[in-house]
């Protein structure tokens, strides 16, 4: 049998069980064993060199050291070496840091013309911003912006309540909005229907031509908001009724031009109160001037 002719050849320990199963005596393979000194040798290296074992409440710190300086240069943190010191130092003096420290800053001395005019700064704000975006307004306008019906407006169009030049967005955002319409719950039965049936005709809507133009009468009493001509008062936040864009009545979900009417003459009957919180105490002000340039472009700004 094979299992005897090997078994004359190499060495065994001497032990025999069962009458013929015998132990060999191999030597271990070198690269095995000096793999093993090896991290023995490292072991005891880091040893010194980290710190490794607990003793009781404390541990052995190891003689490497490591020095933390903040932005201004002084030194926050010299001691032996940890993992914490060493986030702490990343958290600060990283490359990635630094690139970041350094946008900032560059944002904080432009103006808003050098930001929109240059890529670089652009990129940086928009990667920032984004956050930002997404901690403290995408719960109420989405994370796109695409805003909820009748709830919140939509900032990824190209229509503003309040205007869409970066003065505009940066002032929604620092001081907060209060949209207002007031309710007329006087007008009502005909009149209150033909009021909704012009206001559907100034964005084109088909809607029966004599109705409208005995609503349009009625119309005088929303013009000191929405103008005469429709299209709107950025200074007060009253939309354009003559874009085919809505942000509370519920028109392009209507289906039917009864429908429409019914989201108009209840948004005149009741009017409207909306509320945008204020955040200039929240954020810092480079934070809002990247989250304006974001919403600015976001919409195709003005
Ligand atoms: C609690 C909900 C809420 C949060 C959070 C919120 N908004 Fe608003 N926002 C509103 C409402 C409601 C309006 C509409 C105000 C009105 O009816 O005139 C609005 C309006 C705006 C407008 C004006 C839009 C226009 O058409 O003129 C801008 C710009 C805006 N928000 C930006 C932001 C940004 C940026 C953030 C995050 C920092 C944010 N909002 C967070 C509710 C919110
Ligand atoms: C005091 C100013 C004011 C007057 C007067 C006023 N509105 Fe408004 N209207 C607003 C404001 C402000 C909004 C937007 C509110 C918001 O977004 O929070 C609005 C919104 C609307 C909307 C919703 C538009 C949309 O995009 O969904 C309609 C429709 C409307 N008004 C019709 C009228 C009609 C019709 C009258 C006259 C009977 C009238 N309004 C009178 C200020 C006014």
């Amino acid at each position: 049998m094979s299992t005897n002719n090997t078994s004359k050849e190499v060495e065994t320990t001497g032990h025999v069980w069962d009458g013929d199963l015998r132990e060999y005596s191999n030597p271990l393979p070198s690269w095995w064993l000096w793999t093993f000194y090896g991290t023995i040798v490292f072991s005891l290296i880091y040893w010194v060199l980290y710190p490794t074992w607990p003793i009781g409440n404390d541990f052995t710190k190891g003689i490497k050291t490591i020095e933390v300086k903040d932005e201004q240069g002084k030194v926050i943190y010299d001691g032996h070496w940890n993992t914490r010191a060493l986030l702490l130092d990343e958290m600060r003096n990283s490359p990635a840091a630094l690139r970041q420290k350094e946008g900032i800053e560059m944002v904080k001395n432009a103006s808003y013309e050098q930001i929109l005019a240059s890529p670089e700064m652009m990129s940086f704000a928009r990667s920032m911003a984004k956050g930002l975006f997404g901690d403290y307004c995408a719960a109420c306008h989405g994370t796109g912006g695409q805003g909820v019906l009748p709830y919140f407006p939509n900032l990824a169009d190209d229509d503003w309540l309040w205007g869409g030049k970066v003065e505009n967005i940066q002032k929604a955002i620092t001081s907060g909005l209060k949209g207002n319409m007031p309710g007329f719950p006087t007008i009502q039965g005909q009149a209150l229907d033909d009021l909704a049936l012009y206001v559907l005709s100034l964005s084109g809507e088909k809607v029966d031509a004599a109705a409208a133009e005995r609503g349009k009468k009625g119309y005088a009493m929303c013009m000191g908001c929405h103008g005469a001509d429709g299209k709107g008062n950025a200074m007060l936040g009253a939309p354009n009724l003559t874009d085919k864009v809505w942000t509370v009545a519920n028109v392009p979900g209507a289906g039917s031009i009864e429908g429409m009417k019914q989201e108009i003459t209840n948004v005149i009957h009741k009017g409207i109160k909306r509320e945008m919180p204020a955040f200039g105490h929240r954020l810092k002000d480079y934070e809002i001037k990247m989250l304006t340039v974001y919403v600015h472009e976001m919409g195709g700004g003005k």
